[in-house]
């Protein structure tokens, strides 16, 4: 039974406890200790049932007084320690504003891209456009309609990925699936021939595939500027006018080029043009195996049989056409010693360019 004394002491230890509270989290834990649902002086509201009828309005009063100081307690330690509490927070959340700010990286255009819009800028400005074609193509386009029918054996020197479709799935898996990633852009040519009007001056930037394994000078994917101008009177002389111009836009004009005879089944004649060394100015050294010459692309006139398989008169018309690397032909002009350093995203590397 709730006696006056009880109440007395309750009120004294429990004003104790509020005194000595060091934040609100402990206040709370001391209301809910005294005055929620199985709080102690909750407990004596709950029991006055059981006090004497006489003495109920005493200690019913007693009760409430008790009530109210502990409340009123708890009220002013919650006030004071949520001020303590409110300026800790914003002392410890303090900005420095004398610190340095920390600085946006604002993206580069990568230098593949660069160098494609480059070269693309080039032609542009000689009248040429630019166009795309798939990257999956048709073994047609790839190499049959590029003097490659299906044994010839320039074919092993770009083996790719063949792509397995729906229809032809038997075929795919015996591995005689005519649907494959391009591994050049040569097929752009025979694109542009069936699609374009005649005259014909385009450029055909994009990815291609090969079976390789990446190394210094081997990506298994990589990017090729496909080039073809078809018109009347088109001689070696327009090609080597033109990639003569190209190389001094993109080396500088003290580079000099040569045209080696080389072979390629879409072209006759085929060569490839080596650039003169910017390492050694032609004298020889590491970066062009002593040669004094690297090699950047493979071009050629356009075979007579190619333009009559895309249904292009030869006897009308002629024309040249052209490839290059351009991961190649960007380590070429910075002196990188390794494709794969383009694609490892270290950006201190590509932030250079
Ligand atoms: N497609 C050839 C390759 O990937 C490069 C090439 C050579 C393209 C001669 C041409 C060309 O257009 O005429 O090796």
């Amino acid at each position: 039974m709730t006696t006056a004394e009880e109440l007395s002491s309750l009120k004294e230890s429990v004003l104790a406890q509020i005194a000595s509270a060091e934040n609100t989290a402990q206040l709370e834990a001391i209301r809910v200790a005294v005055l929620g649902k199985s709080g102690t002086l909750t407990a004596h509201l709950r029991n006055m049932g059981s006090v004497p009828k006489e003495r109920k309005a005493e200690i019913g009063r007693a009760v409430n007084q008790v009530k109210a100081a502990v409340e009123e307690a708890l009220d002013a330690a919650k006030a004071s320690l949520a001020a303590q509490e409110l300026a800790a927070s914003i002392a410890s959340d303090a900005v420095d504003v004398t610190l340095p700010g920390r600085a946006q990286h604002i993206g580069t255009r990568h230098l593949i891209n660069a160098i494609t819009d480059e070269i693309a800028d080039i032609f542009l400005g000689l009248g040429y456009s630019v166009i795309e074609g798939p990257e999956v193509e048709t073994d047609y386009y790839n190499f049959e309609a590029l003097n490659a029918p299906a044994d010839h054996p320039s074919r092993s020197m770009q083996d790719t990925f063949y792509v397995r479709d729906m229809t032809g799935r038997e075929a795919a898996v015996k591995g005689e699936s005519d649907i494959l990633l391009r591994t050049q852009t040569s097929g752009v040519q025979v694109h542009a021939m069936e699609d374009e009007e005649l005259p014909i001056y385009v450029i055909a930037p994009g990815k291609v595939y090969r079976r390789d394994v990446a190394d210094a000078s081997h990506l298994p994917q990589f990017h090729q500027i496909e080039g073809l101008v078809v018109d009347k009177g088109i001689t070696f002389g327009d090609l080597k006018g033109t990639l003569d111009f190209l190389c001094k836009e993109v080396f500088g004009p003290d580079r000099k080029t040569r045209f080696r005879a080389h072979y390629f089944p879409f072209t006759e004649p085929s060569a490839e043009v080596d650039v003169s060394c910017g390492i050694c100015g032609g004298e020889g050294c590491r970066m062009c195996k002593h040669t004094g010459w690297l090699e950047i692309l493979g071009c050629g006139m356009v075979d007579p049989n190619v333009l009559s398989m895309s249904g292009i008169d030869p006897e009308v018309y002629s024309g040249f056409a052209f490839g290059m690397g351009v991961e190649r032909i960007a380590c070429l002009k910075y002196d990188v010693p390794d494709l794969r350093m383009l694609l490892d995203g270290d950006m201190r590397f590509l932030r250079q360019f």
